[in-house]
């Protein structure tokens, strides 16, 4: 799939420039003042969710624009081509096949002349048949008691995902069994989970696409240790160890029976890989049918930016404007800002979602790009995040689109809580819009009894420029097909980009470097010899390191 030209030698790029110089001085203020319906005119519905992207720097011509960049850009061809399994990560010469694992459809994706849809069904009816079997004490631990416990040992995308669905889906948690998530290579972490755990009664699921990853092969093998150290046998290994990998050789040198090993496949990208068994302990959490539903949920986005017209596109939409602010406007920060308790990790797995994906600057065809690319990801969760950094995004030199996520009913309606939540939600996406004159400031402080020379001295530190954009992505519930939709909604926003800047969005060779490296440094720090052949900085620290041991 040939993606035209240099982005930046495109006229529709020059026609976007000048479009920016048009309205970037224009306040969105006036544009709603002027326009009763701006947020039935900049809104759409799919999948469950909803998209108010009327409070943005946008006006129809911006819109119409970047609708044509994207057309100039191919993108529903270049979306076809993702569906359909052409080998789109061109750099490891495979498809981007995730929504291969929430097809509901009956339509047969064939990779290597191979439908895979067989083998994905087959992969969950085994899910299913293993989560009955724990959930309903069928299969037990050692002592013949049912598990308590389940250990997910992974990292990266073979964490982030489930972790961030079993939070957020945390009402749906309807077995007695406590999930924890293992991921750093850091003692405290092990130590923290495994010291509550009764190795009787603990089932240990080893999470990784590649079975080669440094964190994952040691958090395993100490666990295994702990295991045999504390009452297990190695005859009952097969009972309590579990993995989910694309590389079922290692898996079973690694001592895991093969039965007990659900396949990966590497037309899955990591962090895309919550859709497959990297969700198992979220299934076991949840149970098989609410899983099903939240691969529905995807699913229905999926259908959604496979077919809907550009213009009603919601991934579509939200890339477009993304691009719109990262190259035009010349930011490089994106506020992830859910208003849920239960979605709270989302901004971390947005951060590898995107960061990893889009954090290229080399173009699928080997050029450097003269262009920005995928934005910084950050946020937190509301309100807490009102009393910590949205200060910057108010009144700081940055300015960073945010996006507001939000239920419109709690799963806990207590009291007036909900509302509460909402009317902040509301008020920070407002008050980013409108901010504070200084005549406004003054008059503020005048009304609260301030003389007008003392406001007018204070009144420049009260003014909020206001103008900056915010979408705000709404919900009933946050049920399972609805974190399904919010998830995929997400992976295809920032697929869209990474087809529109042309870059692939689906490897991570910039992060190869820092594991080659830690290879030595570890070398170096288990070693006695003062090292000489790094940098200055690094000889220095390995030595700190070696002059703390004793301490
Ligand atoms: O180091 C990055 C990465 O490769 C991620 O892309 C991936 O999600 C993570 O490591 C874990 O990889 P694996 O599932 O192969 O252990």
């Amino acid at each position: 799939m040939a993606i035209p030209g240099s982005l930046t030698q495109l006229d529709i790029w020059k026609s976007l420039q000048s479009h920016y110089q048009d309205i970037k001085d224009q306040h969105m203020r006036d544009w709603f003042a002027a326009d009763l319906n701006r947020f039935e005119r900049f809104n759409v519905t799919a999948a469950g969710l909803t998209l108010d992207y009327s409070k943005n720097r946008i006006n129809d011509d911006s819109m119409n624009l970047l609708m044509q960049l994207a057309r100039v850009r191919n993108l529903p061809q270049q979306i076809n081509a993702m569906f359909t399994g052409e080998a789109i990560n061109r750099s490891e010469k495979r498809p981007a096949l995730h929504t291969a694992l929430r097809n509901f459809s009956d339509r047969a994706i064939v990779v290597d002349g191979q439908d895979i849809m067989p083998e994905i069904r087959d992969t969950v009816r085994r899910m299913e048949e293993f989560c009955w079997k724990i959930r309903r004490n069928q299969w037990r631990g050692y002592s013949n008691k049912p598990f308590t416990d389940v250990v997910s040992i992974g990292i990266g995308g073979s964490f982030l995902g489930p972790k961030l669905a079993s939070g957020a889906l945390k009402p749906y948690w309807d077995s007695r069994l406590n999930i924890h998530y293992l991921a750093n290579i850091d003692g405290s972490h092990i130590t923290e989970i495994l010291k509550r755990l009764d190795p009787s009664t603990t089932l240990f699921i080893i999470q990784s696409k590649s079975f080669g990853t440094q964190e994952t092969l040691k958090n395993a093998l100490a666990c295994r240790q702990w295991f045999l150290d504390n009452g297990g046998e190695e005859s009952d290994l097969p009972k309590h160890f579990t993995a989910v990998s694309s590389n079922v050789e290692k898996a079973k040198a690694f001592g895991i029976a093969e039965e007990n090993i659900f396949p990966m496949w590497d037309w899955v990208g990591g962090r895309y890989s919550l859709w497959s068994a990297i969700g198992l302990p979220l299934a076991l959490a949840i149970g098989i049918d609410n899983f099903r539903d939240l691969l529905r949920g995807a699913f229905e986005m999926d259908e959604h930016f496979r077919t809907a017209p550009l213009e009603q596109n919601m991934p579509v939409i939200m890339a477009l404007l993304g691009v719109w602010y990262v190259n035009f406007f010349g930011v490089n920060s994106h506020a992830i800002l859910p208003y849920d308790h239960y979605l709270r990790t989302l901004p971390a797995h947005l951060q590898q979602l995107d960061m990893e994906s889009n954090g290229k600057s080399i173009t699928l065809d080997g050029n450097p790009v003269d262009y920005n690319t995928g934005p910084i990801i950050w946020g937190g969760v509301g309100t807490n995040g009102q009393h910590a950094f949205h200060q910057l995004l108010h009144q700081g030199t940055h300015f960073s689109p945010a996006d507001f996520i939000m239920p419109m009913c709690s799963h806990n309606p207590i009291d007036n809580f909900h509302a509460m939540l909402v009317s902040n939600c509301l008020s920070q996406s407002q008050a980013l819009l409108q901010g504070k004159s200084e005549e406004e400031a003054i008059e503020e402080l005048v009304a609260s009894g301030m003389s007008k020379a003392e406001a007018i001295v204070l009144a420049p530190q009260k003014v909020i420029p206001g103008n900056r954009p915010s979408n705000t992505l709404y919900f009933p519930k946050a049920k399972p097909q609805t974190v399904g939709a919010l998830i995929a909604l997400y992976e295809h926003k920032v697929a869209a980009q990474g087809m529109i800047w042309g870059v692939n969005s689906f490897d991570q060779w910039g992060v190869e470097l820092g594991k080659q490296l830690g290879n030595k440094v570890l070398d170096a720090l288990e070693s006695q010899k003062i090292p000489q052949h790094f940098d200055g900085s690094t000889n220095g620290l390995v030595r700190a390191f070696h002059q703390m041991q004793n301490l």
